[in-house]
């Protein structure tokens, strides 16, 4: 309950146009945007490299993801796509792992399908020259059967180097599931970060807990080295149950976490054998990521308040 309310609530904040471009401009290191760098790398592609290296030392792997929503103009979409385009490179000479993930707001979805399909294109093909992975993050439920759509677009002309997310809070993701898996396409599992109506989406954490199961079943049976990306250790253990039962060996799949969430956890794994990925996001559009971390987690926020008041004592002793 504590926790649908607190998703509720950052989820406002999340979308505050005003909040973004404050916490853009005013950058991580101010009015407690210092606690944000649990959770992201940094503003800069050279901080977050920085990071990658450090989680690749540990014998973890990285997908790097340049933070960013939904634009509202073309010429917003392109800037973007340019962007991009220029981490690819600074990766690429960088010698970490070539993996990223992007969402198609961030290339203009919300403006026109084409223009969009347009930029993931570019991206894919420049990513295919330096032999990078491209995951197409999942979005909140409008844009579930386009992010889909456009991926098979991609699939349908040969790409291969591009996968999805599918989100098990979500009624439908057991077809789609099915539907990725026919196609052979590389699926991340996640339960869903946004807040979603109860006509396509489990309200109670216990059915969207049943459902991550049943999907996770569906994706290690019949799906392409499939992501179960998540931090809790009932989900964790379930797919090493599930895997081991049917003999599917641990190189075939691979377990995902966010940056700065259990690392306890990422480690343990990685010493047992298993495939561990860190995402590591980075950028100065860090606001909205940020308060969906803090939702998911009503704890966060103690540590957030905290912060501020420290914040606050510091300045006032400096002053
Ligand atoms: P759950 O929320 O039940 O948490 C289990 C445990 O994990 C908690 O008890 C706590 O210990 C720890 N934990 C979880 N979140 C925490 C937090 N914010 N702070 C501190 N501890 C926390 N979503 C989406 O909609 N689209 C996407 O594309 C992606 N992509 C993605 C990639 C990767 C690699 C991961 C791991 C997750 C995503 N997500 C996502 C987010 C996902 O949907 C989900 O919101 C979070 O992973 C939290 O859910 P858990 O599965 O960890 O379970």
């Amino acid at each position: 309950m504590l926790q649908a309310v607190s998703k509720a609530f950052f989820s406002v904040l999340a979308d505050s146009k005003g909040l973004k471009s404050l916490a853009s401009r005013y950058g991580m290191r101010a009015h407690g945007g210092g606690f944000a760098r649990r959770f992201i790398a940094g503003e800069t592609v050279e901080e977050a490299i920085e990071a990658a290296r450090a989680i690749e030392r540990d014998r973890l792997m990285v997908t790097l993801d340049f933070l960013g929503e939904s634009v509202a103009t073309m010429a917003e979409a392109d800037a973007a796509t340019r962007a991009y385009l220029g981490v690819l490179d600074t990766i690429a000479a960088s010698g970490v792992e070539r993996n990223i993930s992007l969402k198609l707001t961030q290339l203009g979805l919300t403006i026109d399908r084409a223009t969009c399909v347009d930029n993931l294109r570019r991206i894919l093909d420049a990513g295919q020259a330096k032999d990078f992975f491209v995951r197409i993050d999942m979005e909140n439920s409008p844009f579930t059967e386009v992010t889909l759509g456009v991926f098979e677009t991609m699939w349908q002309q040969g790409y291969r180097n591009v996968g999805v997310v599918l989100q098990s809070c979500l009624g439908r993701s057991e077809a789609d599931a099915a539907r990725m898996n026919a196609l052979g396409a590389r699926v991340r599992l996640v339960k869903g970060a946004y807040k979603e109506p109860k006509d396509v989406a489990y309200q109670s954490m216990a059915e969207v807990d049943a459902a991550y199961l049943r999907i996770m079943r569906i994706l290690l049976a019949g799906g392409t080295y499939p992501a179960i990306a998540t931090h809790d250790p009932a989900m964790i253990d379930a797919t090493r149950a599930f895997a081991a039962e049917r003999g599917v060996d641990p190189s075939s799949y691979e377990f995902q976490m966010l940056y700065g969430i259990r690392r306890d956890l990422q480690a343990s794994l990685v010493r047992e054998g298993y495939r561990v990925r860190v995402y590591v996001p980075f950028g100065r559009e860090w606001f909205p990521y940020f308060m969906r971390r803090l939702g998911e987690r009503p704890a966060n926020i103690g540590f957030v308040i905290n912060g501020l008041l420290r914040e606050q004592r510091t300045r006032a002793a400096a002053t």
